[in-house]
């Protein structure tokens, strides 16, 4: 069956009220991923709430399992990607190649469309989809980048993209301008692919090819979080720093009350979750998650649960539903009171509930952010792309966590395990790793508050498109 090019989840812009109010209309397009979407809306709910009309783009490779919250300030809509015309297992090329095409003709006919309604002056793309600007520039919109990745990460994949660090990487250590030295585990890491083009590295790498025409540059991180290397990165291009967005505050009473609403790709666990974690004693629970893409081999699951039975602590862990077959056998109703396992939790929730003593992270950067938010130490275990540069920051930058040592087959052990939680929640180290991250929660709250770095660089944003 043919997909109708675009289709309105929530109520279309049209309605004569919504022209008449004269609010200017941006367009929203995250990558459509989970890590990509969630800053893209809690960008958008602080635009919103500035007084800015904002519609989000979702395409129809997530648009089945997206559960849209009702009743937002935000007009979400889908458009075709083609993936609903995919009869076959498609190369990792061969998807970016279809995604770009058929993305960018639908997106330039959903902005040609809004035109006759509601037009939209800008278009705020994912920056790993630089093709975006040119479908703005080419509508007539103006197209601003939205990176979603540290900023020492994307300092990386610049000097990947000019040819300074070649990959699979050569040099045991690697020093970079306004950066701490980087060895080779702390790159970021691409081996795991099947795709001798590594299409991938060249998706992130290509988010510099046109970033001279974007007409404003936004990035997920707050200045003084990565103040050195974001000097070097805004001596060449004009970053503006809106993170952590998720945490941005909302000026607009009306909108106040949609600081949960989250656009979820996986069914959450709400409820068992929270009421877990309220019946647990304060400071008492490691919380683990590695996000919505990476996937544990069955070995290192085993050696996982086993270390967390072995530290004796109370652990929340997120299991992915792809992921649960990895469990051993029995592992829920062994670990009884002690451990809970969910699908999905809301985790923003989880990580500032007074229960959470430190979190075993993946070190998505969404995830890295909204711990350092919640002022929670972290055990680092990096798994992809820019997690392990992440976890480099988390344990060398950011001073707030420690990073696992995996063997020489690349597994963590159950004893590293064992020692890493006791170490963070017990041990003197864990103890200096609270304070940094107590720190860290307090400047990222300056950073979003009145006045703050990314509230001013958000305002500054919204009133030159109340006169532009
Ligand atoms: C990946 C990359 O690792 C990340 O750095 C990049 O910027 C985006 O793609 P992902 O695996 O999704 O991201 O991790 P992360 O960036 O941490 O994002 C996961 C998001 O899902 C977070 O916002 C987190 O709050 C949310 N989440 C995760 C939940 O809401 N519930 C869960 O149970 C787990």
């Amino acid at each position: 069956m043919a997909y109708k090019y675009h289709r309105t989840i929530k109520r279309p812009i049209t309605d004569k009220e919504e022209m008449a109010d004269n609010k200017p209309h941006i367009i929203v397009f995250p990558f459509p991923a989970q890590g990509h979407i969630n800053p893209a809306l809690e960008f958008s709910k602080c635009l919103a709430s500035n007084g800015l009309k904002v519609t989000i783009i979702l395409t129809t490779m997530v648009s089945k399992s997206a559960q849209v919250p009702s009743n937002t300030s935000i007009n979400v809509e889908t458009i075709s990607d083609g993936t609903e015309d995919v009869k076959e297992q498609e190369s990792i090329e061969g998807f970016f190649k279809r995604f770009k095409e058929k993305a960018s003709q639908n997106l330039a006919k959903f902005i040609r469309e809004q035109r006759e309604t509601c037009p939209a002056k800008v278009l705020v793309y994912d920056s790993t989809m630089p093709w975006a600007l040119n479908v703005a520039h080419r509508e007539g919109l103006l197209g601003a980048s939205f990176f979603t990745q540290a900023s020492g990460v994307c300092a990386v994949y610049y000097h990947m993209y000019t040819g300074l660090i070649k990959f699979p990487y050569q040099d045991s250590e690697i020093v970079l301008p306004s950066m701490v030295p980087l060895g080779v585990n702390d790159l970021p890491c691409f081996s795991f692919l099947p795709d001798a083009e590594n299409t991938i590295l060249r998706q992130l790498t290509d988010q510099f090819s046109n970033l001279e025409e974007a007409d404003w540059i936004f990035i997920n991180t707050f200045d003084k979080l990565e103040n050195e290397v974001l000097n070097w990165m805004t001596s060449r291009w004009p970053f503006k720093t809106v993170g952590p967005t998720f945490s941005l505050t909302y000026p607009g009473k009306e909108i106040a009350n949609e600081k949960t609403h989250k656009i979820n790709l996986f069914e959450q666990n709400y409820e068992e979750s929270m009421k877990w974690l309220d019946s647990r004693e304060t400071g008492s629970v490691v919380y683990v998650s590695f996000g919505s893409v990476a996937s544990l081999k069955e070995e290192q699951m085993e050696e996982l649960s086993h270390g967390l039975m072995m530290s004796n602590c109370y652990f929340l862990w997120v299991v992915r539903a792809s992921e649960e077959n990895k469990l051993p056998k029995n592992f829920t109703s062994m670990v009884s009171e002690k451990g809970l396992v969910v699908n999905w939790c809301p985790q923003t929730e989880v990580l500032s509930h007074r229960a959470i003593a430190c979190f075993m992270t993946h070190c998505g950067w969404n995830s890295t952010l909204e711990a350092l938010t919640s002022g929670v130490p972290f055990i680092a275990m990096g798994q992809w792309v820019d997690q392990t540069t992440n976890a480099k920051l988390i344990e060398d930058e950011f001073k707030v966590g420690i990073r696992v040592k995996p063997d020489e087959n690349g597994l963590v052990s159950r004893e590293e395990i064992e020692m890493c939680i006791k170490e963070v929640i017990r041990g003197e180290q864990g103890k200096k790793l609270k304070e940094s991250a107590d720190k860290w929660k307090e400047l990222a709250k300056e950073a979003v508050d009145k006045g703050g770095s990314s509230a001013t660089n958000v305002e500054d944003f919204v009133s030159k498109l109340f006169t532009c």
